[in-house]
Parts: structure tokens; C-alpha cells; sequence
């Protein structure tokens, strides 16, 4: 096996300034080195890897681990330091047999079935939001009015947590993915979310009521097997994951539409073409860059290079995603393609558990605020959109609008 003459040094993840393109080094990358070595933001080096099937490779092999405690783990953030050091790992950041054990115990909770039950909600959501904007004032701003608060509500109702104290945990969840904050306040984010749900979880597990919380609460108390600290983390991640990932990809898909009339009149002719546009924009837009990394606990062969135990391997679905090897003129947002491979919600046995409740939230939101407000249209250029370059998670700050 060889390794490929080293990449000049430069930081990764890069910074995304537009919202319809990924850095173009990423293309040459994948051309020339699929798996290259890199520095990071963090200061640290690790494995960049840009190819689609060498991106599945790493994502499904569990000789790659997900926990972030290990050194070599890819660090993303200008600030060095594990902001989670004091915080049981969730699932997210576990490996076999533990992750098995901590995804089977809320699995049922995500099923297409179990989700598909709260469609009339998420619906009814959905229009309250809708009505608001309509009986507010032109122009009206998107992420606040609506990206952020469906998401929200949604995942807040699932859990158990009161929506009333939305502002305290996304302003925290928001400090959290950004790579410039730094390392003391991203720690206390963490701190102060920890203990706030650290509070929830117990009277959870006093009252057991029928939400997600009280629900897991009670199977441990059945079980004899209370583990607090682990369902304050399984908490953490639900309510991070739940909403931030879904809101850029709400603020985003809108801004696609709205940018591109035929897709939009494509969908509002024919809903069936809905979940395959949100399967496109997911692909088009994969907005996890920090998530897929992995760190090798043993000497592993990728794309014919040797990845050597204890090294960082950062699969990065922003690129795999644009490979013109598995999706046909990979730059263009083509809603009639079949881009249900693509890996912006991971692949392997970390695959997002979330994905069917974010399909369908995105479904419902680009269906009925098309159908309901025809003339919507940006109220600024496009390309004074404020775009968040600098998070793990890609999205847009504000998105005005006008009808
Ligand atoms: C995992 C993306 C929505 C909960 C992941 C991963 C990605 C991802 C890429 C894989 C991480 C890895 O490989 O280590 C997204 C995107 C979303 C979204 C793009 C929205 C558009 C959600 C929602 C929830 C959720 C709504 C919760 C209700 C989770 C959980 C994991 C996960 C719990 C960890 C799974 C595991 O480790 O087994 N997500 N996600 N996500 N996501 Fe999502």
C-alpha cells in the first residue's frame, strides 16, 4: 500500500461562503487523493476522505471509532479540549456492543410507522406558524418564524421538554456548532444544558409521563436498570440533533425553491415529487461536515492507503455527495434524480435516527408553505442571504421574505 505524497498543509473543514457550492479543492481532492492527510481547524491532523463509496467504506466499518475521548479523534474547533468531557457519551459518540444496546432503547420511538402517527401534528404545527407569518409584517424573517420554531416544537413534544424554554437550549445548541466559539463558552453551553436536563430527566423519572423521557424512564425502571446520567445524554443529543440539523435544512430548501421556480411549480403540481426534492436537497446541501469522523483503533486499508490505528478519519458526506461517480452532474439540483444513496445522513450503523422525522418535517414544510403563500419570494438578493460558514452545521442566520 502506498501513501500519497502529503497535501500542502491547509485547515479543514473549509469555510462554505455560498450556499450552492462546496470548496472546489474538494473536487480535485476527490480526483486525485479520494483519502489525503490534512491539518484541521483544531491544529491536529487527520484523514480527509471525499469519495462517495470510500465515505461508506469508512462510515461502515466499526474498526473506525465513534468515540470522541480518543485523541486522535478529528477536533473541529479552533479551541482544543473535549467540551463533552464531562458527559457520558451518548450513542452518537459510542461504539459497539454500547452503541447497539443505546440505539435499540430508543428505536421504537423513530419508526416509519411511529412517525408517520405524528403527521396530523407536525401538520397542524406547521400551519400555526404559517398563519403567524401571513398575519404578521412584510417582509417576514424565515428562520425565526418558522425554520427554527417547527423543528423545535416537534422535537420538544416528542421529548417531554417544555417548548417555553426554547430560547435558553438554542441559543446553547447554537454556541455548540459553531467552530469560532470559544472553548470556555462552548463548555459552559454544554454545563448549563447538561444541568438543565439533568433536572428534566429526574422529574421524568419521579412522574413517568407518556412522552420519550418519561417513556425510556420507565422501561429502566422496569428493567431495573436506572441510568440517569445516560438518559441526561441521550436527552442532549435528541434535543441538539432534533432541531438544529432540521431548521438549516428548512431555511435552506426554501431558499433553493425560491431561487429555482420550476422544482417549486414541479411540486406544487404533483406532491408526489415532494419527498424525492427533499431527499435532492439533502444530498444538494449535506450541512453535517463535523459528525461523520471516526478515529481508527487498529491499522485499517482505505482507498489502498494505510490509515494507521489512532489516526483521524474525517468522512466528509458534503464531498461524497458531489462525486460525479455516483450522482450524474452532482453540482446541479435536479429534484427528479434518485438521490435517496447519498450520505448526508451518514451511513452504517450511526445513520441518522432522526432521518424519517426530518424527511417528513421537511415534506410537510416545503408542501404547505409553497401551497399556501404562492408569491413568496426573497426579499433581499440572494446573495446577501447571511450564511453560517463557520459551523459543524451549514445553514442560513436569517432568511427574509416577502409575498
Ligand atoms: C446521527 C444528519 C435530523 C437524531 C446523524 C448523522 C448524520 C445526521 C450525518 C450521523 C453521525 C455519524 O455518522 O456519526 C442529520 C440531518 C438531519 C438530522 C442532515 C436533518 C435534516 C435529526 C433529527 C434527529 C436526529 C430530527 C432526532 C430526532 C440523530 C441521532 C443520531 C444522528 C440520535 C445518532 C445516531 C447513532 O449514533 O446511532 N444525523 N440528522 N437527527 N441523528 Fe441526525
Amino acid at each position: 500500500m502506498t501513501e500519497p505524497a502529503a497535501a500542502p498543509p491547509t485547515a479543514y473543514p473549509k469555510p462554505r461562503t455560498c450556499p450552492h457550492s462546496v470548496d472546489p479543492e474538494y473536487a480535485r481532492l476527490r480526483a486525485e487523493r479520494p483519502i489525503t492527510k490534512v491539518s484541521m481547524l483544531g491544529g491536529n491532523t487527520a484523514w480527509l476522505v471525499t469519495r462517495h463509496d470510500l465515505v461508506r467504506q469508512v462510515l461502515g466499518d466499526t474498526r473506525l471509532s465513534s468515540d470522541r475521548r480518543h485523541p486522535g479523534f478529528p477536533r473541529f474547533t479552533v479551541n482544543q479540549g473535549n467540551i463533552l468531557q464531562d458527559l457520558p457519551p451518548s450513542m452518537i459518540g459510542m461504539d459497539p456492543p454500547e452503541h447497539t444496546e443505546a440505539r435499540r432503547a430508543v428505536l421504537g420511538e423513530f419508526t416509519v410507522r411511529r412517525i408517520e402517527a405524528l403527521r396530523p401534528r407536525i401538520q397542524q404545527i406547521v400551519d400555526d406558524r404559517i398563519d403567524e407569518v401571513l398575519a404578521g409584517p412584510r417582509p417576514a424573517e424565515l428562520v425565526a418564524a418558522l425554520s427554527l420554531p417547527v423543528p423545535s416544537l416537534v422535537i420538544c413534544e416528542l421529548l417531554g421538554v417544555p417548548y417555553a424554554d426554547h430560547d435558553f437550549f438554542q441559543q446553547r445548541s447554537s454556541r455548540l456548532v459553531h467552530r469560532s466559539t470559544p472553548f470556555d463558552e462552548r463548555l459552559r453551553a454544554v454545563r448549563e444544558l447538561r444541568s438543565y436536563l439533568d433536572e428534566l430527566v429526574a422529574a421524568k423519572e419521579r412522574e413517568l409521563p407518556d412522552d420519550l423521557l418519561g417513556r425510556q424512564a420507565r422501561k429502566q425502571r422496569e428493567a431495573g436498570e436506572i441510568d440517569h446520567p445516560g438518559l441526561v445524554s441521550a436527552a442532549f443529543l435528541l434535543l441538539i440533533a432534533g432541531h438544529e440539523t432540521t431548521a438549516n435544512m428548512i431555511s435552506l430548501g426554501v431558499l433553493a425553491l425560491l431561487e429555482n421556480p420550476e422544482p417549486r411549480a414541479e411540486i406544487l403540481a404533483d406532491p408526489a415529487k415532494t419527498l424525492p426534492a427533499v431527499e435532492e436537497l439533502l444530498r444538494y446541501f449535506s450541512i453535517v461536515e463535523g459528525a461523520t469522523s471516526r478515529v481508527a483503533t487498529e491499522d485499517v486499508e482505505i482507498g489502498g492507503v494505510l490509515v494507521r490505528a489512532g489516526e483521524g478519519v474525517m468522512a466528509l458526506a458534503s464531498a461524497a455527495n458531489r462525486d460525479p461517480a455516483a450522482f450524474e452532474r452532482p453540482d446541479e439540483l435536479d429534484i427528479n434524480r434518485k438521490a435517496r444513496h447519498h450520505v448526508a445522513f451518514g451511513f452504517g450503523p450511526h445513520q441518522c435516527l432522526g432521518q424519517n422525522l426530518a424527511r417528513m418535517e421537511l415534506q410537510i414544510v416545503f408542501d404547505t408553505l409553497f401551497r399556501r403563500v404562492p408569491d413568496l419570494r426573497l426579499a433581499v438578493p440572494a446573495a446577501e442571504v447571511p450564511v453560517k460558514s463557520e459551523a459543524n452545521v451549514f445553514g442560513l442566520y436569517e432568511l427574509p421574505v416577502t409575498w
